[in-house]
């Protein structure tokens, strides 16, 4: 074999194993995972009981702002508003080797925090389409490694901005994967739902996927949640169609709600949290209490609904922080839906591996015999010690091979009478 995976331990969704395992590696596939496999490879790491799990995957991101902190200027109020002005005084001067460059320096990160697929958005308000050229570029580049899913956003509003959409199907036609719009950005209501019907019309003639960002705001009567579901069942786009952000549920009256959940979960279109850009972009207008922003996580899970968490922004105009760590997004997210439950902290750490795998369509995710062998070996025993600890990535496999290593988090102790060595975890003798 390639390569060896020894003394693994796997996540809660994984195949129930009576303990720790082996993972065995060939030709880019998992060929066997069980106890003590009897074979010899070409590289063999004994990860003593640590957590290893597929890879993570970001389900929303914007790969054309990224790294973009401090062009021309920062956002100097945090707000979602001067974040949308900024992006507009950047877009004149991007250029296609800047953003390939950010983009790449992006990939580098993620890839380090064992994160090998991204679906990122990528604005089509453009008529050179030079972001879009910019992000097929990257992911030519980046695709012996890292999965990466285009969605054709038009920022600007597919009817509200002139020529968006004739922009968007020449985007899909260079070949961009999914469909994506905001139709809570377009003139009125009205137009919103036209919006969706248009370009989920326009996926199921193309048999492609849909992801809208949808009422990313705090206005209860933004409901075109419920159009997309409408549409999505009318089509039968059925799995194929996801709401990003959805930030208008957390402020909905709550009988509404009991409606449209069993009407998404009917039409299987899944959610996309932000937790970190919810939790700092919504609420904005309230004095106090400030509501949270972020969408009814726990109640769409208990209602069958695929939901996952997604980074959305890292270092661009709307948001100065973040590092590629989906564990930070998994660790704020259980926080701001107050996911504390022993099964609601796993539930997190699905969120941001194998929910976002299905949101994907990701084919081969998983540590099974047969599955792609990408893998991360965390610096933790089980996922909740993952979230708490955001751990670290010891190791880091793609397609077979190691792709990055990272030290365990020690700190070393000069105390009288006290351990040399922390590792933050619990030891009880
Ligand atoms: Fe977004």
């Amino acid at each position: 074999m390639d390569l060896i995976i020894r003394n693994a331990v796997l996540p809660r969704s994984a195949p129930k194993q009576p303990g720790p395992v082996d993972i065995g590696m060939e030709a880019g596939r998992i060929v066997a995972v069980e106890p003590k496999l009897a074979a010899s490879a070409r590289e063999e790491i004994d990860v003593q009981g640590a957590l290893v799990t597929p890879p993570f995957v970001d389900a929303h991101f914007h790969m054309d702002a990224t790294l973009s902190y401090g062009l021309p200027r920062v956002n100097a109020s945090g707000t979602l508003l001067e974040g949308i002005a900024l992006w507009g005084e950047l877009k004149p001067h991007l250029t296609q080797e800047a953003l390939v460059e950010r983009a790449l320096q992006y990939c580098d990160w993620a890839v380090a925090r064992g994160l090998l697929a991204i679906r990122t958005h990528v604005d089509v308000c453009d008529e050179r389409l030079l972001a879009v050229e910019a992000l097929l570029e990257v992911k030519r580049r980046v695709a012996p490694y890292m999965d990466l899913q285009l969605v054709a956003f038009p920022q600007d509003g597919v009817l509200r901005s002139a020529g968006a959409f004739e922009n968007l199907k020449r985007a899909i036609a260079m070949g961009v994967d999914v469909v994506g719009g905001i139709p809570h950005f377009e003139r009125t209501m009205a137009d919103g739902a036209e919006s969706v019907r248009l370009l989920c019309e326009f996926a199921a003639e193309k048999g492609l996927r849909v992801d809208m960002h949808c009422d990313e705001s705090d206005d209860p009567m933004s409901r075109h949640i419920e159009t997309l579901a409408a549409q999505t069942h009318r089509l039968g786009l059925h799995g194929r169609v996801t709401g990003s952000h959805l930030t208008s549920m957390h402020s909905m009256d709550n009988y509404y709600v009991s409606k449209l959940l069993p009407l998404m979960r009917e039409s299987g279109v899944a959610a996309i949290a932000n937790p970190l850009i919810n939790i700092t972009l919504q609420g904005r207008s309230d004095t106090y209490p400030k509501r949270r922003g972020m969408t009814r996580v726990p109640e769409m899970l208990a209602a069958g609904i695929n939901v996952a968490f997604g980074y959305d922004c890292v270092m661009d105009p709307w948001y100065s922080l973040g590092s590629g760590d989906m564990l930070e997004v998994a660790h704020m997210g259980l926080h701001v839906a107050q996911m504390t439950g022993i099964d609601a902290m796993h539930a997190c750490f699905d969120a941001v591996t194998a929910n976002a795998a299905r949101i994907l369509g990701l084919e081969g995710y998983g540590i099974e015999a047969g599955c792609e062998a990408n893998l991360v070996v965390l610096d933790a025993r089980d996922a909740v010690e993952a979230i708490r600890l955001r751990a670290g990535r010891l190791v880091v496999g793609s397609r077979g091979k190691v792709v990055s290593r990272s030290p365990a988090a020690r700190a070393s102790l000069s105390l009288e009478g006290r351990p040399t060595e922390v590792d933050f975890k619990l030891h009880r003798s």
